[in-house]
């Protein structure tokens, strides 16, 4: 039986709509790792010790929900080597399937045991995304709703920081 499932991503940064697919993954796994992971198609605001810090910061009330990082090498591998048989993705428009459909089937050639799962946040956060996050938060634009108030104050120093350099 499926106990344990990981949760991957990208997390620049982590929004509530992770935590939303997380929440509902807790419905279903006894136990999640959320993982943190390189997309190579990236390039990202936060280091991976401080999406850490801040995704630990936002789960810690969560007993059933460890972090974990992926500095290289393969999610499928990854997966197999913590025992978990399954791997949840949020999916929040028909746009995201496509890469969804790919990304799954791949990790499934890699790994056959493992199934991706598929979980859809709360609809008020379909439009939400990191890099819409950053871009609004970059102009000033209020993204409160969107993220954990620790994660707020991460967004606020970082950008504050780039505009320090810049100068
Ligand atoms: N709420 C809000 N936003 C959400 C969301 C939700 N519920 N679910 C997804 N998103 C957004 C993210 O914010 C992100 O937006 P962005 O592109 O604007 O940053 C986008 O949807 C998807 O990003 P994320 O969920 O962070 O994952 P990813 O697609 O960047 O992650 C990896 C891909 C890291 C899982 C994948 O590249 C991987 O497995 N890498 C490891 C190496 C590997 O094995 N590669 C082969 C994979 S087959």
């Amino acid at each position: 039986m499926t106990q344990k499932a990981i949760y991957p991503g990208t997390f620049d940064p982590f929004t509530n709509g992770h935590l939303d697919v997380l929440e509902r993954a807790l419905n279903i796994f006894a136990e999640v790792v959320v993982v943190i992971a390189e997309n190579s198609q990236k390039r990202t605001l936060f280091s991976f010790e401080e999406r850490f810090d801040m995704i630990t910061k936002v789960v810690q009330d969560y007993s059933s929900v460890s972090v974990e990082v992926l500095h290289d090498g393969l999610l499928a591998d990854y997966a197999r080597q913590l025992g978990a048989r399954a791997i949840v993705r949020g999916v929040r428009q028909v746009k995201d399937f496509e890469y969804e459909f790919q990304m799954s089937l791949l990790n499934r050639h890699l790994y056959p045991e493992v199934t991706t799962v598929f979980l859809m946040p709360n609809v008020k956060y379909t439009y939400v995304a990191s890099s819409i996050i950053r871009e609004v938060a970059m102009l000033d634009g209020d993204v409160s709703k969107f993220v954990h108030p620790f994660v707020l104050d991460m967004l606020h120093r970082k950008l504050e920081e780039s505009k320090m350099n810049k100068k």
